[in-house]
């Protein structure tokens, strides 16, 4: 029995669809979430600019205790999952592009697999090598869909512009004859309906979010630090660069539940110690 936090964080709040799958599988696990609101959107910055904000939220995590991280983003899994495993040390990093790859190769009959993600994520190549390194014989088709972010933040869950800018970003994909597709951003997940709309019902749509958070469950049972069912004082804490207010509305609507959000300066919370 641990009683430490799950640390997960994200460029935004994309990554509480992770933590909705969290609670669904872990409800008794303390979390730490945090989500640098301030600076999202990540997925069309420079890989330089995303590996200094993404050191800087693994450190400020680290200083909680946490058990274990989780790389949420899966613009920061693309090109920073290394500085954080390097910072973290002892303490297991886990990310959204590992569990998610994983799962796509799992899946495809055809070995045809297609992944949408951000610009960054896409440019990166990494769902390609990391799936090439479970199996060299798998074809990785992969767009970007920038404006995706956009019009989920924006609330366009389902709005006619949503439904006609995925079928412009999937014709390719749908080209590729690809029988599984991988929701490589953490927004994604909050588009499947359209997304599988548009790609049919044939093809097997992998949430990288939800893998991740299968992945922590093993990970905490396989080394027992995991928390105990019995033990009623769980506690989450949700940390923002940007407005409180604005943050607890969306994470209760996405969440179903009510939360405590504390902002934090980064830069000075650092620059404390
Ligand atoms: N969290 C990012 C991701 O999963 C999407 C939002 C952003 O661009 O920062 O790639």
């Amino acid at each position: 029995m641990d009683k430490r936090a799950i640390g997960v964080f994200d460029s935004g709040l994309g990554g509480l669809t992770a933590v909705r799958r969290l609670h669904a599988l872990m409800p008794q696990e303390n979390i730490i979430y945090f989500g640098d609101t301030a600076r999202v959107p990540y997925g069309v910055k420079s890989v330089a600019t995303i590996e200094h904000f993404t050191q800087q939220i693994a450190d400020f995590l680290l200083q909680q205790q946490v058990k274990v991280l989780i790389i949420a983003c899966n613009t920061m899994a693309a090109v920073a999952s290394q500085v954080v495993k390097e910072k973290a040390g002892a303490i297991p990093v886990l990310d959204v592009i590992d569990a998610g790859a994983r799962a796509a190769v799992v899946e495809s009959r055809s070995r045809a697999i297609g992944v949408i993600g951000t610009p960054t994520t896409v440019n990166s190549n990494a769902y390609a090598r990391r799936m090439h390194g479970l199996d060299s014989g798998v074809r990785v088709y992969s767009q970007a869909c920038p404006l995706f972010v956009p019009l989920v933040e924006e609330g366009w869950l389902e709005h006619e512009v949503t439904r006609l800018t995925a079928q412009e970003y999937l014709k390719p994909v749908l080209a590729e004859n690809v029988d599984t597709l991988v929701l490589g951003c953490t927004h994604y997940p909050l588009l499947r309906p359209i997304i599988q709309n548009v790609m049919g019902k044939g093809v097997k749509l992998i949430d990288s979010g939800a893998e991740c958070a299968r992945d922590i469950s093993v990970l905490l049972n396989y080394f027992e630090i995991n928390r105990s069912r019995e033990v009623e004082d769980k506690t989450e804490e949700y940390y923002t660069t940007a407005s409180v207010l604005g943050f607890k509305e969306i994470a209760e609507q996405w969440l179903g539940e009510e939360v405590a959000v504390q902002h934090v300066d980064l830069d000075k919370e650092l620059e404390n110690d």
